[in-house]
């Protein structure tokens, strides 16, 4: 069994933090050397990052914002993610430069943005075996980020936005390879069953 490099996208209140969590349970079970990363984040320089974006006080434009996606996420991509994949560990993204496209450059609508992604696409994506691609609809995303007591920047939105994120990332990976579309709607059994299946698929184990 190699070691992957798995990708977790999705737009707001898909169950991308749940469903990680059973994405950890099964690379445990199955004695997987793993490491779990998320953008913006990763290192502590990522973090700090992150902590600046997501503040709502910060009045920032789409491209300030994605310049600082994209430094955390070199940063990242350096520093853990490479280190870990040549140690032959399994890494587990918590989203990746998809975000950054879906949010700044196609919702956002700025084309620098999308012209970065071109530029970075060819680096990024190189690594990836699979894309985890989360979803529910805009309305049920909503109602989860809704109970939530704390939101930030992006989840306090509200629920046209929800919308373009979820036409966005429609956009972004319809028919694209290497990866497995979720829906998360249903009852969290079935999701997981689904989760699980396409893990086994991913390595090979069916
Ligand atoms: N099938 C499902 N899969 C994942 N989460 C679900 C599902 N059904 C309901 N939920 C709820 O939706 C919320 C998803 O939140 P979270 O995992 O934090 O999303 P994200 O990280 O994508 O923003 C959680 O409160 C979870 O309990
Ligand atoms: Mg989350």
């Amino acid at each position: 069994m190699s070691n992957k490099f798995i990708v977790v996208e999705g737009s707001e209140g898909v169950g991308k933090s749940y469903q990680i969590k059973i994405i950890e349970r099964y690379l445990i079970d199955n004695k997987i050397d793993y490491i779990l990363t998320r953008e913006p984040g990763g290192t502590n320089f990522g973090e700090s990052i992150r902590d600046i974006i997501l503040n709502d006080d910060n009045n920032t434009e789409e491209l300030t914002d994605s310049l600082l996606f994209y430094a955390s996420r070199y940063e990242n991509y350096k520093k853990i993610i490479l280190p870990a994949l040549d140690a032959g560990k399994t890494v587990v993204c918590d989203r990746y430069h998809y975000s950054t496209l879906v949010y700044q450059g196609i919702v956002g609508n700025n084309s620098s943005v999308k012209a970065i992604h071109e530029i970075f696409d060819a680096i990024y994506s190189k690594m990836i075996d699979h894309i985890i691609y989360l979803y529910t609809t805009p309305k049920e995303s909503f109602k989860r980020i809704s109970k939530r007591s704390v939101t930030d920047k992006f989840e306090s939105r509200g629920l046209s936005y929800l919308e373009d994120l979820s036409n966005a990332y429609e956009l972004v990976f319809n028919g694209m390879k290497n990866i497995t579309k979720i829906d998360t709607s249903e009852d969290k059994n079935i999701t997981k069953d689904n989760l699980i299946k396409s893990l086994d698929k991913i390595f090979k184990k069916k």
